[in-house]
């Protein structure tokens, strides 16, 4: 019998692309997701690609009885904890909606997999839990911080999680702490749809391109980063799915916790992002310098040895690949699935 993955927030942008490499390497999912942000015809392409249906249930974790009856109807036997709210800068105006969600949830989460005896996890933790770091390449033992509260809930759950391992009830627990997600499905059917105007750097670029956005302000050029623009590891979401199959194959562990860095060990700055747009999809962006963003950092990119060594891991897509491919989403969706609901 296939064994079935429980993804917690599989019709958002990172789950949906592990969905496809779960279902095509034979796995069942079932995925939970209260669409606070996503759409659902983020699965229906899921299934499109993959030809294999995807059992969806809208509810939020915190649900308990909701989920309780889910993993008591299901036999799980592992779950993949995608669902949190990500945005940096709402924690920082909302911290109680990001406590309350991403903690909240969590809990609700390992409460339910504890009752029924489900003990594998792998969750999404992000290079946020580094804070400013004092040396690069990031390794996995380097002290961590947090900086805003959205970085506060990914320090606590992983601590929750390091706990829960160390009790008798056998929990074996991969923590990936992700570095800057790029990307799309090459197929360009699915993709990353952000709410309002983008956050990040590339859904910015790509927003510029389609005309739906005048210019890309480049937030301070005066970092101690070869061009002074700010430095990251931006790495493929199609690798970072990858990575999630990976580390699955690899709980067979039970009392241990780890965590991975998932990035690709190279560093690439805003201009040169930029210059890797501009050669993959043909369009010029226009772009301003202005002040820093608060709370950003100089450069951040990873030490990949460890998930290399032990999850037998590693990426294999370039900047320029993710460029490529978020491009040839967003130019066949202009604007995000919203252009087929
Ligand atoms: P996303 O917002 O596209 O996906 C998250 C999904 O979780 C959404 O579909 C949302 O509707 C769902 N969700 C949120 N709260 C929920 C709840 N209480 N109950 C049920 N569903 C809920 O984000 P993503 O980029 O796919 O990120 C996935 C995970 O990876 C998040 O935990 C995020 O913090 C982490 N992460 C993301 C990045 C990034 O830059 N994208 C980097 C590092 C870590
Ligand atoms: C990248 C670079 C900006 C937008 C964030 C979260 C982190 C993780 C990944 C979840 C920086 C510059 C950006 C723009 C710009 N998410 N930039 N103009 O800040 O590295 O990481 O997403 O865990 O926790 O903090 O990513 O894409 O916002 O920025 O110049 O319009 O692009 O200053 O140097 P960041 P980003």
């Amino acid at each position: 019998m296939p064994e079935r993955i429980l993804v917690t927030g599989g019709a958002g942008y990172i789950g949906s692309h592990t969905i496809i490499g779960l279902q095509e390497a034979g796995y069942d999912v079932v995925v939970v997701d209260n669409l606070s942000n996503s759409n659902p015809e983020s699965l229906k392409r899921v299934e499109q690609i993959t030809g294999k249906q995807v059992e969806f249930h809208g509810f939020d974790l915190q649900d308990r009885q909701q989920l309780d009856a889910l993993v008591q109807a299901n036999r799980i036997d592992a779950v993949i904890h995608f669902a949190g709210l990500k945005a940096v800068g709402e924690s920082t105006a909302k911290p109680l909606l990001y406590y309350g969600n991403n903690l909240g949830s969590t809990l609700s989460l390992l409460e339910t997999m504890r009752k029924h005896d489900v003990n594998k996890l792998v969750f999404s933790s992000s290079a946020t839990v580094y804070g400013d770091p004092r040396t690069l390449p990031i390794t996995e033992d380097m002290p961590r911080s947090a900086t805003n509260p959205y970085g506060h809930t990914k320090l606590m759950i992983e601590q929750m999680l390091e706990d829960m391992s160390k009790t008798s009830d056998g929990w074996n627990i991969t923590s990936l702490r992700y570095f800057n997600p790029i990307g799309a499905h090459p197929s360009g059917s699915i993709g990353e749809d952000p709410n309002g105007i983008p956050n990040n750097l590339l859904p910015y670029v790509c927003q510029v391109a389609t005309g739906r956005r005048d210019k890309l302000t480049v937030f301070g050029d005066d970092y101690a980063t070869p061009d002074g623009t700010g430095v990251r590891d931006y790495i493929h979401v199609m690798d970072l799915a990858a990575a999630h199959l990976a580390a699955l194959q690899h709980l067979d562990h039970p009392g241990t916790y780890k965590a991975y860095n998932i990035g690709t060990g190279a560093g690439t700055s805003v201009l040169e992002l930029v210059k890797a747009f501009e050669e993959a999809s043909g369009v010029t962006i226009p772009y301003q310098i202005a002040d820093r963003r608060p709370g950003d950092i100089d450069s951040c990119y990873a030490d990949v040895s460890l998930a290399a060594r032990e999850l037998d891991w590693k990426a294999e897509r370039s900047v320029t690949d993710g460029c490529a491919d978020s491009w040839r989403w967003q130019s066949q969706n202009p604007h995000g699935y919203a252009d087929r609901t």
